[in-house]
C-alpha cells in the first residue's frame, strides 16, 4: 500500500517488494489508493508484469490519498458537512478474506502511526517503509524521495541565480518540507543560496536586510533566498494556506514567501520576487540515490515479513537497512537539529539563517 502524498520512488520500492515477494513464491496484492483501498475492498493481485518498467516513474500505480484514516473514515456530504466512522473491523475483515497475512505500508509519519495503530489495537503484521520528501521522519537517517526533492531545488535555485544577477534582484524559493527545514537546508548549501530560513530557526527580518546590504557592499547586487514553507519570524506564526478538514493533519502550509519578497522589498528598495517550487518537487523521476535506496527498502521490507519481525520500519543507518520499532516511526516528526554540521558547515561560509542580526 502506498499512502499520503505521492512522493518520487514509490514506484521504485514496489518494484523491489513485489519482484522479491515473488521470487520467494509469496502472493502480493497491491491496495489501491492508500487506507481507502483497504477500507473500500479494492486490491489487486500483483505480477511481474505490473511492476515491469516502473522503477523510474514517478507517482504511484497504486494510487494514494493523504485524507482517509480507517480509524476516523471521513464521509463527505453534499452540504459540506463530514462525518466520521470507526472502520477498523472493516480493515481486518477485508485482509482476512483474502489471506493476506501482513502489510507493508510505504508511507509518511500520517500512514505509519496509523500502521502502528492497526498493529497495536487490530493485531495487524505490519511493515513500514519511510516515504516522504520531507525527510522528516524519526529512526531513519534518509526518507526516500528526498534526494530527488532536494535535486529539484537545487536545479531551481541555479535557475533563479540567472535571473537575480542579470536583474540585480532578491530572488525567493519557497520549498515544501511541512515542519522540518531539510529540503531547504541541503538545497540552500547545493544551491549556493545567501540567505536560508528553516522552521527550527525563527528570523529575524533585519538579519534577512543585514545579509542583503552586507553582499551589496561586497559588489553583489542580488540575493538568493530559500525559505522552507514552515518558515516563521521571531514570535511569529508560520503561515497556512488552507486547511483540508478531513486529512490526517489538515494544516497545509505556504505563502511565506510571498510574503517575505513584499518585506524586503519595502525595506531595501530592491525588485524582489518569490518562486513556490510546490509540487515539482514531488513529481518526476526519483534520483539514482533514491532509486537505489528504494530498491533496499523495498527488498528488506520482504525480508522482515519472512523473518516474521513485524510492526517494525525498515531505516537507514550508517549507510545499512535496520529495522526500527514502527510506534517511534509514526511518532514526532524529526526536525533539523540547530547543532547539525550542515548548519555549521553553512555559517562557516557565510550563509545566514535569518537569526544573527
Ligand atoms: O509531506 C509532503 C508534502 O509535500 C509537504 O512538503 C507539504 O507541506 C504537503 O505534503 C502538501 O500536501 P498536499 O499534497 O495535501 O497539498
Amino acid at each position: 500500500m502506498t499512502g499520503g502524498g505521492d512522493c518520487p520512488g514509490l514506484n521504485a520500492v514496489l518494484n523491489a517488494v513485489v519482484k522479491s515477494a515473488l521470487r520467494y513464491g509469496y502472493q502480493i496484492y497491491g491496495i489501491e489508493n492508500g487506507f481507502n483501498g483497504l477500507v473500500n475492498d479494492n486490491m489487486k493481485l500483483l505480477t511481474f508484469q505490473d511492476v515491469s518498467g516502473i522503477l523510474p516513474r514517478g507517482g504511484t500505480v497504486l494510487g494514494t490519498t493523504n485524507r482517509d484514516n480507517p480509524f476516523k473514515f471521513a464521509h463527505e456530504h453534499e452540504d459540506g458537512t463530514i462525518t466520521y466512522t470507526d472502520e477498523r473491523e472493516t480493515v481486518v475483515r477485508n485482509l482476512a478474506r483474502r489471506g493476506i497475512e501482513a502489510l507493508i505500508v510505504i508511507g509518511g509519519d500520517g500512514s505509519l502511526a496509523i500502521g502502528s495503530q492497526l498493529a497495536r489495537e487490530c493485531g495487524v503484521k505490519v511493515v513500514g517503509v519511510p516515504k516522504t520528501i520531507d525527510n522528516d521522519l524519526p529512526c531513519t537517517e534518509r526518507t526516500f524521495g528526498f534526494d530527488t526533492a532536494v535535486a529539484m531545488a537545487t536545479e531551481a535555485l541555479d535557475r533563479l541565480h540567472t535571473t537575480a544577477e542579470s536583474h540585480h534582484r532578491v530572488m525567493l524559493l519557497e520549498v515544501m518540507g511541512r515542519y522540518a527545514g531539510w529540503i531547504a537546508l541541503h538545497s540552500g548549501v547545493a544551491g549556493g543560496a545567501d540567505v536560508i530560513l528553516i522552521p527550527e530557526i525563527p528570523y529575524h527580518m533585519d538579519a534577512i536586510i543585514n545579509k542583503i546590504h552586507e553582499r551589496q557592499r561586497q559588489g553583489k547586487m542580488f540575493s538568493i533566498i530559500v525559505v522552507a514553507e514552515g518558515s516563521k519570524p521571531e514570535g511569529g506564526e508560520m503561515t497556512v494556506a488552507r486547511m483540508v478538514k478531513a486529512s490526517f493533519d489538515p494544516i497545509r502550509l505556504g505563502g511565506v514567501g510571498f510574503k517575505l519578497a513584499d518585506q524586503i522589498e519595502q525595506a531595501t528598495g530592491i525588485e524582489s520576487r518569490c518562486t513556490v517550487l510546490g509540487y515539482l518537487q514531488r513529481g518526476g523521476s526519483p534520483t539514482a540515490f533514491d532509486r537505489v535506496l528504494c530498491t533496499r527498502y523495498g527488498v528488506a521490507a520482504v525480508e522482515a515479513c519472512i523473518q516474521g519481525n513485524y510492526d517494525v520500519m525498515v531505516a537507514l543507518r550508517n549507510d545499512s537497512i535496520v529495522q526500527v520499532p514502527l510506534e517511534e516511526a509514526g511518532s514526532k516528526p524529526r526536525s533539523v537539529p540547530l547543532d547539525s554540521e550542515i548548519i555549521k558547515a553553512a555559517r562557516y561560509i557565510g550563509i545566514s539563517f535569518g537569526d544573527e542580526v
